[in-house]
């Protein structure tokens, strides 16, 4: 396998719309037209309940452990990091919905997961910290995503540190309207923790 077709593959891979599929399918409903519009496990969670949200956040993050694990399934010599971030972009705009997915955290948090364990484990507790001080979603997933980039400056690996600051704008970029309403004051928060 090429690297122009293992990149293709991923990018593939992050576009199938789980909560699209997950809404449609199990609920006959688009999750696009419910909370915030967005495809992904947050907003499966707020309009469509528990279970659902835990296994399109579960899909969305294996996604992205898929994508990153390329290179090894296929026998390519490519970080990770450079597998992992095209499915991340699949996620965010996915070719099979019209290029309107999600904000690229789980799916970013897939391919962390394969490359560090210990900085996916400790980025949920940055995560759910954050949550817990803030209430809001978007905000801890900012700044979780501005978290993994620092943890990734102090290892030696210069190319994870390039992929986690191409991650981190991205997030960032992403949540642009999450951050105009949290300026407004109109950003849900959370009310069960
Ligand atoms: O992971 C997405 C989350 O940070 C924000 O989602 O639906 O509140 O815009 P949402």
């Amino acid at each position: 396998m090429t690297i122009l077709v293992l990149l293709i593959l991923s990018y593939l891979i992050g576009s199938i719309p789980t909560a699209l599929i997950v809404g449609r399918l199990g609920y006959g409903v688009d999750i696009r037209e419910h909370g915030s519009g967005n495809l992904g496990g947050t907003n499966t969670f707020r309009s469509l309940g528990i279970a659902p949200g835990v296994i399109v956040s579960a899909v969305d993050v294996l996604k992205g452990t898929l994508g990153a694990a390329l290179p090894v399934l296929a026998g390519v010599d490519l970080h990770p990091i450079f597998a992992g971030i095209p499915a991340v972009l699949g996620h965010c705009y996915p070719v099979f919905a019209g290029f309107r997915g999600g904000k690229a955290v789980a799916t970013s948090g897939g391919v962390l997961l394969f490359i560090s364990p210990l900085l996916f484990v400790t980025g949920l507790l940055v995560f759910f910290l954050s949550l817990y001080a803030w209430k809001y979603v978007s905000l801890a997933s900012m700044i979780t995503g501005v978290y993994v980039h620092l943890f990734a400056i102090f290892t030696d690996d210069k190319v994870l540190s390039l992929g986690t600051f191409i991650l981190c704008l991205l997030v960032l970029y992403r949540h642009r309207s999450n951050i105009e309403r949290i300026m407004n004051k109109t950003e849900t928060r959370i009310t069960w923790m």
